[in-house]
């Protein structure tokens, strides 16, 4: 599966599977942008062989990805979202989001949820605005769903 987005600035997003040569770039991304994962070398690797898991492409460069997780027939769980921090506010992450929607409804899910932290304004502000609604909170961790 595959899709064409274009950010919100007219750039033109490839989303594609991951493959073996993403690795670099994969760790990369999600190392510089959750700090608080110990070994992100392994942690990116097993989500990258065990996940649905998809990449951004600009120009053929890995710019982002997005994860997500069966947890059960009906529920899926968007397991992770990141954006190279240069490439950051145009629309990518908000395209990769959409992208996983459109992934897991196809694939036959019936709803949608997340964890993220309460202070993390930009994630927040990109799902509520695609429909997902907050469910619960523990201390910081906000967990959100949207039905499909
Ligand atoms: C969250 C993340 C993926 C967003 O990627 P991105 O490509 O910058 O996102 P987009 O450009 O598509 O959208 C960002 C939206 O947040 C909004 N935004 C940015 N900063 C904001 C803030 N402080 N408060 C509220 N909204 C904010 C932008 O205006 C934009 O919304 P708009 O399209 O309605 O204008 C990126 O910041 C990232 O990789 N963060 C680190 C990893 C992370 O936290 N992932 C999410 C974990 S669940």
């Amino acid at each position: 599966m595959c899709n064409i987005g274009t950010g919100n600035t007219g750039i033109r997003v490839k989303i594609r599977p991951v493959t073996p040569e993403d690795w670099r770039s994969v760790i990369h991304i999600g190392a510089s942008s959750f700090d608080y994962i110990q070994e992100p070398a392994a942690f990116f690797m097993e989500r990258m062989l065990k996940y649905y898991f998809f990449v951004a492409e600009v120009n053929e460069d890995v710019v982002g990805f997005v994860d997500m997780e069966r947890i059960d027939d009906d529920t899926a769980m968007l397991t992770g979202l990141a954006v190279r921090e240069d490439w950051r506010g145009r629309g990518i992450g908000k395209t990769l989001a959409k992208f996983a929607v459109h992934f897991l409804r196809a694939m036959g899910f019936k709803r949608i949820k997340i964890l993220t932290l309460s202070t993390n304004a930009p994630a927040l502000h990109i799902y509520e605005s695609m429909g997902f609604r907050k469910i619960g909170q523990q201390g910081d961790v906000v967990t959100l769903e949207k039905e499909l």
